[in-house]
């Protein structure tokens, strides 16, 4: 399948896929094949982020969601934890200038809570500097956990109820997402996780209650252009109906 033939078919079939997620799983496996430390693993799967980055914008996909780092990752060793922090924070501190120039918009989700403040400030420095990009919107899910997007909500909308802004029947869907620290990220159309494992492990609640999703078997590292079609010619094949017939 040619770029040209499936960008022609998503045309035809007016199939729209503005939001795609990826829960980029399997940066372990990959270095423990190759009987290699798992940053090895993560370091490779750093690279792909910029090249999932490039296939967005060549498909012309409007929005992109990755997922980079979950609060129960915290459960990992110390060193691995930092090692994934400084990886995610000298990509997107080398990649800057990229961003602008490609009018690339970078929104990062998540809490800074524990996050070490240079490695944070770091990721909402790509974040201000790209704010003007129109091309592409990229959210990384950093220090990010979906029970936790929730029960942010809920404090926030409390504290508006104390403070007499709000009376529990204004309380609708739309104040629910307001408040969300996932509050700019729209519904995911199609989530895609690799390396096999079958299960959300507390991505996006509010974002993937329509989403198609598909899991496959490739670990992140190896995740190709190939595998992005793939993605997407199995999304086309799907009939969303919504609760509908
Ligand atoms: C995904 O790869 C990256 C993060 C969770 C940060 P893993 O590190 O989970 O890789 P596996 O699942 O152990 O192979
Ligand atoms: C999900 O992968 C988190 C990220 C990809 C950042 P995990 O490897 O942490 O998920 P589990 O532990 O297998 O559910
Ligand atoms: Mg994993």
């Amino acid at each position: 399948m040619s770029f040209k033939k499936l960008e022609n078919d998503l045309k035809e079939f007016n199939i729209p896929l503005n939001h795609l997620g990826i829960i980029m799983d399997g940066n372990g496996r990959w270095a423990t094949k190759r009987n290699l430390p798992r940053s090895a693993g993560h370091r490779q799967g750093a690279l792909k982020i910029k090249d999932v980055i490039g296939y967005a914008l060549k498909y012309k996909i409007s929005e992109i969601t990755l997922y980079t780092f979950s609060t129960e990752n915290w459960k990992r060793s110390k060193s691995e934890v930092s090692f994934i922090f400084s990886l995610v924070s000298d990509l997107f501190e080398g990649y800057i200038d990229e961003l602008i120039d490609k009018k690339i918009k970078v929104n990062i989700v998540g809490a800074q809570n524990n996050v070490p403040t240079k490695v944070w400030n770091s990721l909402k420095k790509a974040e201000f500097l790209s704010k003007n990009g129109d091309q592409l919107k990229v959210n990384i899910a950093f220090n990010y956990g979906g029970q936790e997007d929730i029960l942010y909500s809920i404090k926030s909308i409390a504290n508006k109820i104390i403070n007499g802004e709000i009376i529990p029947e204004n309380i609708d869907l739309k104040l629910i997402q307001d408040n969300l620290i996932s509050k700019d990220v729209e519904p995911i159309d199609l989530l895609i996780r690799t390396s096999g494992e079958q299960r959300i492990s507390n991505f996006m609640p509010w974002q993937i209650s329509y989403s198609e999703i598909y899991f496959m078997k490739v670990l992140w590292p190896d995740f190709s252009e190939d595998d992005f079609i793939e993605a997407l010619e199995e999304y086309k094949r799907r009939n969303r109906r919504f609760g509908g017939i």
